[in-house]
This record gives structure tokens, sequence and C-alpha cells, in this order.
């Protein structure tokens, strides 16, 4: 069977791990990379950066059938990346890297542009949507709902029936209780343990966990 054509956005360390993925599924052949002009003609694991958002229409042309992935670690830009793309080619659609080392239980929805890392585990019933990221060793586990561009970063840990907003981070080695609800662009900071609901647009950090200030949307967390 041929291998699916994919071109991914974004060349660094983010999307040296995505390419990896791309690579052990051994189901794409990534045909380009593309990014900031500044960065045409630099390389990422032995791939080229062969131009902007904007040479998407020319890859299609040629490969009608490549997918996109956008491999960039902040969900304010990779969103507003994924949007551009659409702007310029709306029926563009998005590949989903899941690692083979990832654990994926029965009736998970994985939604498109989202990336689940090595070692990550998703259990049952769980629905991931668009453009997110389980990164490396995270744990997401039965009935939970994460929104899209959110991102569970390294060693996370989610408890059953938890409820992520859209654009919200669990940053690495944090601890949510099952059943708990975040909002939109919320950041649980790194090794916190939440134990009650948050609104929108807090960072909260600490154990127990506490908000700390509000947020404003595209405000850096990395
Ligand atoms: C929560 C976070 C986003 C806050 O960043 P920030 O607003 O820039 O905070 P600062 O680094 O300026 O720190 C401000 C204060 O908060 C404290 N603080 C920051 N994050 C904290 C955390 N997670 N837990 C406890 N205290 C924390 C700092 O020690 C500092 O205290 P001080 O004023 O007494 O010195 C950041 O600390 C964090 O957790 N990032 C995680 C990133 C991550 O997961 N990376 C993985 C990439 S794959």
């Amino acid at each position: 069977m041929s291998k699916q054509p994919v071109v991914i956005i974004g060349s660094s360390g983010h999307a040296k791990v995505v390419i990896d993925i791309f690579e052990k599924q051994g189901t794409c052949e990534i045909i380009s990379l593309l990014g900031e002009e500044k960065n045409i003609g630099s390389e990422c694991l032995g791939y080229s950066v062969t131009g902007t958002e904007e040479s998407i229409p020319k890859i299609l042309s040629k490969h009608p059938s490549c997918k996109a992935f956008v491999a960039i670690g902040d969900n304010h830009v990779r969103q507003k990346v994924t949007a551009k793309l659409l702007s310029i080619s709306p029926t563009l659609e998005f590949a989903i890297a899941i690692h083979p080392s990832a654990q994926i239980g029965r009736n998970v929805h994985i939604g498109n542009g989202t990336a689940v890392m090595a070692g990550a585990i998703v259990n049952s019933g769980t629905t991931i949507a668009d453009g997110c990221i389980v990164n490396t060793s995270a744990s997401v586990d039965h009935d939970c709902n994460i929104g899209e561009y959110s991102a569970i970063l390294p060693g996370a840990t989610i408890g059953g029936n938890v409820i992520i907003g859209s654009s919200s981070v669990v940053c690495i080695g944090a601890v949510v209780k099952q059943g708990i609800v975040i909002g939109n662009n919320t950041v649980i900071g790194a090794g916190a343990l939440l134990l009650e609901n948050l609104g929108d647009n807090v960072l909260a950090y600490g154990s127990p966990a506490k908000v700390v200030k509000s947020r404003v949307l595209g405000e850096r967390y990395l």
C-alpha cells in the first residue's frame, strides 16, 4: 500500500519528535517541511524546510492527497498556523501522529492534527479534539474530554471523567483529580495537584493548586 504523503509545518524540537513518530508509524511519507521564511533551507532530522505556509497549494497540486501536520508546541501559535493554512487551502486535511508505544483504549477519539507521544496513555471512552498534544508519558484516563488545541505535557496525569476546554495546558508532571472541569486558555503549572474546578483564562499551580493570576489569549507558557 502506498504511504500517505504528509507535509510538516515546523522544524523545532517539537517537530523532531513528530517526525520521529511519523517515521515509526511507517504509514506516512514526509515530503517536506514548511516554516518561517528565515528557516527556509534549514534542516531537521535530514528533512529540509522548503517553503512557508504559502507553499501549500503548490504541494497539493503535486501531491493531491497530501495531509498537513502542524508540529508547533505552543497551543495558540499552532491554532493560528492551522487557521492560516485553511485560509490558503480550505480543503486541506490534517494527519494524526500517534507513537507506536502509546496506549490507546477502546472508544477513544483522537482528533485531526493531534499528536500522542511515546509512552502516553489515553484510556477508554476519552475524546481528544483536533490539534491537541498528549506529550511523552502523559496519562489521560477514561471518559475525559480534551478540547481543541489543548496540551497535556510530559508526565502529567489526568484522572477519569475530566473535562478540559480549548487551548488549555496541563504542564509537566501536574496531576488533575478525577471529575475536574477546566475552562478554556487555562494553564495548570508544572507539578501542580489540581483538586478544584477552574474557569477560563487563569494560571494555577501548587499543591493543592490555587489560581495565581489571569491569562490573556496567546500568553506564553513554555
Ligand atoms: C506555570 C508557569 C507557566 C509559570 O511561568 P511564569 O508565569 O513565567 O512564572 P515564573 O517562572 O516567572 O515564576 C514566578 C514565580 O512563580 C513560581 N512558580 C512558577 N511556576 C511554578 C509552579 N509550577 N509551581 C510552583 N511555583 C511556581 C516561581 O518559583 C516564581 O516564584 P518566586 O516569585 O517566589 O521566585 C511555568 O512555571 C510552568 O510550569 N511551565 C511548565 C512548562 C512545561 O510544562 N514545559 C514542558 C515542555 S514539554
